[in-house]
């Protein structure tokens, strides 16, 4: 397609608002069209963009250089469902809820779940290792892979891993290639490792009257010896944004800010024993309130609001969204370190997250601000923001990748050593550098 209206749909994701428009839109069917693409795309040393759901927040499926949009859309099948093995394959393109709703059906659990999972895809999820409010028990996407089927720069179709639980028969490519934001190679198909599906699940809403407060007893309920399946924070701006975009309310929404803790599992006295243990731990932190959500209803709206945070924060100004991530028990640092870097700046900050991961969204808004002052600031209020996550232990970006957007504080997470290899990694893939190019690296 090459007609105005598809570049131009095909030009942005849900990053900010930049958009750049690609020549060509190209929706192949499988592999062997895509290595045909790449081989055309290399001897006339033409950008190839991959592009999945659209949904990613760095930047990583922009065609920043022009050129071909690569849309696996059509790459939409689950192939098998193995439940002998507690495997499935599946094409790139299938939206991750559908998979986990398919899964679901037999009982089996793909736990990664990303706030767009009712839009994004498989092969998207894979190429930023996508995690999500289940991450902090259950791993992100990269921990239910085992093996790939993915197509090269040069055209050569490769298949990595295999249908095995262990496998050291060489380097692991499949883990290189997951997380590699579509610049080594173009994923088509995919085999996942499954879990068993737990039986109960019970979600708990607590509210705090301070941001620090509510981060301050993460760590206790994992030193409690409880690992819940989510354990989300919130402040109350973010809780205001969704609850105002959704037409529907927040339990305890005029809280300052709100832990959402999910526990699960097959057992309904140990679910309560949980469920009482984090009641203990919050309260001895000045929890307000500890509200279970005790019908499936009340379950599914609270988890629709949260996952509404990010579109709903959004849409309230201009904005740049971080990703920061923290070792968990520096979390109370790193957020009252964000509130004083932005107030210092002037820009209003609304920061919510996987607490439990101590993954941290925080989201800078220009508000009311003159242009002026929010571009004069925004750059080194980042720069200070990470370079404070980075000296607690922490990095740039826990989930939503480098991409275009985080490119020039790259150098703040790591040395120029590693940032080299990983160059040479790229060249080694795609020694034309038409796969994706202007990604990750400056
Ligand atoms: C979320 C996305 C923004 O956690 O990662 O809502
Ligand atoms: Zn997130």
């Amino acid at each position: 397609m090459t007609d105005r209206e598809s570049t131009e749909a095909y030009g942005h994701d849900e990053t900010e608002d930049l958009s750049f428009a690609p020549d060509v839109v190209v929706r192949p069917a499988d592999a062997r069209e895509i290595a045909q693409v790449l081989v055309l795309a290399g001897t006339h040393r033409v950008p190839v963009t991959p592009r999945a759901g659209g949904t990613g927040l760095s930047g990583g499926a922009l065609p920043v250089h022009g050129g071909i949009i690569l849309s696996m859309e059509r790459l939409n099948r689950i192939l098998e469902i193995d439940t002998a093995n507690l495997q499935a394959v599946a094409e790139s393109g299938v939206i991750t809820q559908h998979f986990q709703e398919a899964v679901e059906q037999q009982q089996l659990f793909y736990p990664p779940d990303p706030a767009s999972r009712g839009s994004c895809t498989l092969g998207g999820n894979l190429a930023e290792c996508a995690g999500g409010p289940r991450a902090v028990k259950y791993g992100v996407t990269k921990d239910y892979v085992l093996g790939l089927e993915a197509v090269l720069p040069t055209g050569a179709i490769i298949n990595t891993g295999g249908r095995v639980l262990k496998n050291v028969s060489g380097y692991n490519l499949t883990q290189l290639i997951i997380g590699s934001e579509g610049t080594l190679a173009v994923i088509t198909k995919i085999i996942f490792r499954l879990i068993p599906l737990p039986r109960m699940r019970q979600v708990l809403l607590v509210p705090f009257d301070s941001l620090e407060a509510a981060v301050q007893s993460v760590a206790g309920i994992f030193q409690a010896g409880i690992t819940p399946s989510a354990l989300e924070f919130m402040e109350r701006a973010a809780v205001r944004a969704a609850e105002e975009r959704q037409g529907k309310k927040f339990p305890n929404g005029d809280a300052e800010a709100q832990l959402l803790v999910e526990v699960d599992g097959n057992n309904e006295e140990a679910l309560a024993g949980d469920i009482e243990a984090i009641a203990r731990v919050v309260g001895t932190h000045g929890a307000t309130d500890v509200l279970l959500a005790d019908d499936r209803q009340k379950v599914s709206d609270v988890w629709a609001l949260r996952r509404g945070i990010g579109e709903a924060v959004k849409s309230i100004s201009a904005y740049r969204e971080e990703d920061t991530v923290v070792p968990r028990a520096r979390l109370p640092l790193l957020v009252r370190g964000v509130k004083e870097i932005c107030s210092r700046y002037g820009i209003t900050s609304i920061c919510y997250g996987h607490a439990g991961d101590g993954n941290v969204h925080v989201n800078l808004l220009k508000g009311g601000l003159q242009d002026d002052t929010w571009n004069a600031g925004i750059e080194p209020a980042i720069r200070e923001i990470f370079t404070l996550t980075v000296s607690l232990g922490g990095t740039i970006s826990g989930e939503h990748g480098i991409g275009y957007t985080q490119r020039p504080y790259l150098p703040i997470a790591l040395p120029e050593a590693e940032i080299s290899i990983m160059k040479a990694v790229k060249r080694a893939f795609d020694p034309e550098g038409i796969l994706n190019p202007g990604k990750i690296f400056l």
